[in-house]
């Protein structure tokens, strides 16, 4: 066989808020426009959680689907890993509010901040934990509450931002299928250039923070863009190459849905055709660390991600964090 396996996915599933923002909403909240919004990002809508959801609250969805479909129960998880900077508070991490809500008593629950990356970031860990032997059940989750740190007065990134969640479940490989390799990259020279500033050791949160609306995400859009572009493109043509794999054995591609634009850019450098891209960005916008495993289990249920299909997930977050997948689902 082509590949070797230590883990596989035995099961997915996402959870969004039902309610719905769409870009005629934003053009009666901030000077904007449908037109603008589709041809600079390729969104329509996104989801946005109701006051009282909790960041959790997505996630414990998600993973009870993912946790159905593997057949297994709360209480065979070894490990909870979630991927989120939009945590239900500062402490205790928010895999350990997922871990009670399932009832998860065996696990072990942390998060990592590695912004859109985070899922990715998680799945490195996780098949990094069953390689070696010591775990055998691990959930791993990205969910996010982002319209909770959008500035809604801030045209540049309050169309960008959506709410949701995402969860896989890896167990060894039967041999036939799973993960074939990851890869994790950062680059924290550019951590200033998307970021929120205000509620942690900098910027403790004051009357002051908040008059600066320092606790809302801050973006430079273009450099952001040309960033996420090159890291992107880089880390899947790279990918592609140190598994000796060809576009043409690639199935499908799953990008962070960030943007259309970076999202065709990132599949033109493989010169992977379009209808082996999966998009939902014009539906969800960016929910940074849950946009991959939502899509991932999006594709599964229209039946774009099909068994033993090779699929390419790639990322790129603020930090900036980047990372890629490449698994035979
Ligand atoms: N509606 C109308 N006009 C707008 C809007 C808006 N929502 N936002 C900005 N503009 C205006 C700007 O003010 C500017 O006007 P000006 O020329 O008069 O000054 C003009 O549009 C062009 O602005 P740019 O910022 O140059 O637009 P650009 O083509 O770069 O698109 C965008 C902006 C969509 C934000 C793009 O830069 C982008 O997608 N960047 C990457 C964002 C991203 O991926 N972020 C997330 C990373 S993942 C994570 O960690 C969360």
């Amino acid at each position: 066989m082509k590949y070797q396996f230590k883990s596989m996915i035995t099961g997915l599933g996402f959870s969004v808020p039902d309610k719905v923002l769409t870009n005629a909403d934003l053009e009666k909240i901030v000077d904007t426009s449908d037109q603008w919004i589709v041809e600079r990002t390729g969104m329509r809508e996104r989801r946005i959680g109701e006051q009282g959801v909790l960041t959790s609250d997505l996630c414990s969805d998600a993973a009870r689907k993912a946790m159905d479909e593997a057949k297994i129960d709360p209480g065979d998880l070894d490990v909870i890993i979630v991927g989120t900077v939009t945590g239900d508070v500062q402490f205790p991490s928010t895999a350990c509010y997922i871990q009670d809500n399932l009832n998860a008593v065996n696990a072990a629950a942390f998060d990592i901040s590695a912004a859109c990356s985070g899922f990715l970031y998680g799945l490195t860990i996780a098949d990094n934990f069953i390689a070696s032997g010591k775990y055998k059940n691990i959930l791993v989750i990205g969910g996010e509450m982002l319209s909770r740190i959008t500035d809604y007065e801030d045209r540049r990134t309050c169309v960008l931002f959506g709410d949701g969640a995402g969860a896989a479940i890896l167990q060894p490989s039967d041999g036939t299928r799973g993960i074939v390799k990851t890869f994790m990259k950062s680059d924290g020279h550019l951590a200033d250039l998307l970021y929120m500033p205000g509620g942690g050791s900098k910027h403790p949160a004051s009357n002051e923070t908040v008059e600066k609306r320092l606790h809302y995400i801050k973006m430079a859009g273009q450099e952001v863009f040309k960033a996420a572009v090159k890291s992107m493109g880089d880390a899947a043509s790279q990918m592609l190459k140190d598994t000796k794999t060809t576009t043409k054995e690639l199935d499908l591609l799953i990008p962070h849905q960030a943007n259309i634009r970076i999202i065709d850019a990132t599949a033109r450098r493989i010169r992977l055709p379009k209808e082996k891209v999966f998009i939902n960005v014009d539906r969800y916008g960016n929910t940074s660390a849950a946009s991959i495993p939502i899509a991932m289990a999006e594709a599964r249920d229209m039946g774009r991600l099909k068994h033993d299909d090779l699929c390419l997930l790639v990322s790129f977050g603020g930090g900036f964090t980047f990372s890629a997948v490449l698994f035979k689902y």
